[in-house]
């Protein structure tokens, strides 16, 4: 294994950053070199810096005489990246700008070093006040928005945007969840369960999944805590036939099937990569009563005919109740992108709904926290369709809105909405 010096951490990380800043690509399709090993500490400088990214480009920004030239805007990420570690973290900072400046070399730009060592030196002269200076560090459109939908609760939802979200882990009903959180205690992983969601556990600390015991044989499924209450409210029975419309990874179509193993399940999605995620989970629990199909919701060239009792539409959405997993949405994620959303979630909505059962259920869950893909959407649909009506969600859970219920980010909880439709008989 190759040994990496701090100098060769931050060049790998700025690498990453750029990709996400100058590339516009998402963080989660970075290919990080196979032979690190200190990826824990790389990640945690990306995303640290992705996620404080709004703050710390003003705060870069302002202090640079002129901007810097397009072909040399990794200087300007290096700066950011030494600008998080000095705000955000407890690293003396001598070493962080003498590290910092550094990476300069493997970047082949020595004419940097100054410019660099001085922006730095001043962000750390000046630490103390601009650690005082509130910063919501998400775009500018975004915080519009967000205090627009939730004048009560902004500053919650953005305190909570730029934390860093813990792992929960769904277990599998075979294991008594107190047995499974003990053999967790045995081996150093300490977590506590959560009321509502009964197969839960929130690690006090995220591990590899390697780490959790009998992971490859199935015994859970890393899944927050608002994930895992779809396959209760959707309430799988069994003998039922049951689409799951936007299935991929599988995280929501394997507890259905924990839930009913004699259900009949339909897996779609239109992604064939992520499908393949769908069969390598269906594989590790064994399941037998999920058939995975590969079709766009928007259509029904896929559909047998036979009508479903229940659907789960798991729309595709902003993402924006999960920006604390991936902060990169702050960055990548712009206002037209909501638009095409919520009128892609209106379209396979109304493609899906008469392939329901008369007295079927249909639960339309997002991970967004905007009313145009929530309560908002649910009431053009209920206004359009008279043969649908809600069914109220009785939960100790979320907010009630107009339409169903929203979970704002909370520490159990990821951003989430919820709403129950039936098809009147
Ligand atoms: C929120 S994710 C689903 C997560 C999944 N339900 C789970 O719990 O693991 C949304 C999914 O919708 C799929 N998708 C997007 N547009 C689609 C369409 N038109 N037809 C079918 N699937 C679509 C995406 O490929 C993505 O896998």
């Amino acid at each position: 294994m190759q040994n990496i010096n701090n100098t060769n951490v931050r060049t790998v990380a700025l690498e990453a950053i750029c990709s996400v800043v100058l590339n516009k690509r998402s963080l989660s399709a970075f290919n990080y070199p196979d032979d690190l090993n200190d990826l824990s500490l790389i990640k945690s400088f990306v995303f640290g810096t992705i996620r404080f990214y709004h703050q710390l480009n003003d705060i870069v920004s302002g202090l640079l005489k002129h901007p810097i030239e397009k072909e040399n805007l990794d200087i300007h990420c290096l700066m950011l990246l030494g600008a998080y570690q000095i705000l955000h973290s407890n690293v003396a900072p001598h070493a962080i700008i003498f590290e910092t400046v550094n990476v300069v070399n493997d970047l082949n730009k020595p004419w940097a070093k100054g410019l660099v060592n001085a922006i730095l030196r001043e962000v750390d002269r000046q630490k103390h006040l601009l650690q005082k200076q509130p910063h919501y560090s998400h775009p500018s459109w975004l915080v519009k928005k967000i205090k627009n939908n939730h004048p009560d609760h902004f500053e919650q939802i953005f305190a909570n945007n730029n934390l860093q979200a813990p792992m929960g882990i769904r277990v599998h009903p075979t294991y008594q969840l107190d047995d499974y959180q003990a053999s967790l205690s045995a081996i150093g992983i300490e977590s506590h369960q959560v009321d509502i969601a009964p197969q839960a556990l929130v690690l006090e600390k995220a591990v590899s999944v390697f780490k959790l015991p009998d992971f490859e044989q199935g015994a859970c499924y890393v899944q927050d805590c608002s994930a895992q209450l779809a396959a209760y409210l959707l309430n799988p029975k069994e003998g039922e036939l049951i689409l799951d419309a936007c299935s991929a990874p599988g995280g929501k179509t394997t507890h259905l099937s924990e839930l009913a193993p004699k259900s009949n399940i339909v897996a779609l999605d239109n992604d064939g990569e992520r499908l393949k995620r769908v069969q390598q989970n269906i594989d590790r629990f064994s399941i037998k009563n999920i058939t995975i199909l590969q079709g766009n919701a928007q259509t029904q060239d896929w559909w047998d005919g036979k009508l479903f009792d229940k659907i789960l539409l798991d729309a595709p959405c902003s993402a924006t109740g999960v920006i604390r997993r991936h902060p990169d949405i702050k960055l990548l994620r712009k206002p037209k992108d909501i638009t095409a959303l919520v009128a892609l979630q209106k379209d396979i909505l109304a493609n899906l709904w008469p392939m329901l059962k008369p007295g079927g259920i249909l639960l339309y869950a997002t991970c967004s926290i905007l009313k145009s893909e929530n309560e908002e959407q649910m009431s053009c649909f209920l206004e359009s369709y008279e043969n649908a009506q809600e069914l109220k969600i009785d939960l100790d859970w979320g907010i009630n809105t107009k339409v169903g219920k929203q979970q704002l980010p909370s520490h159990n909880f990821d951003g989430f909405y919820y709403a129950k439709l039936q098809r009147r008989v």
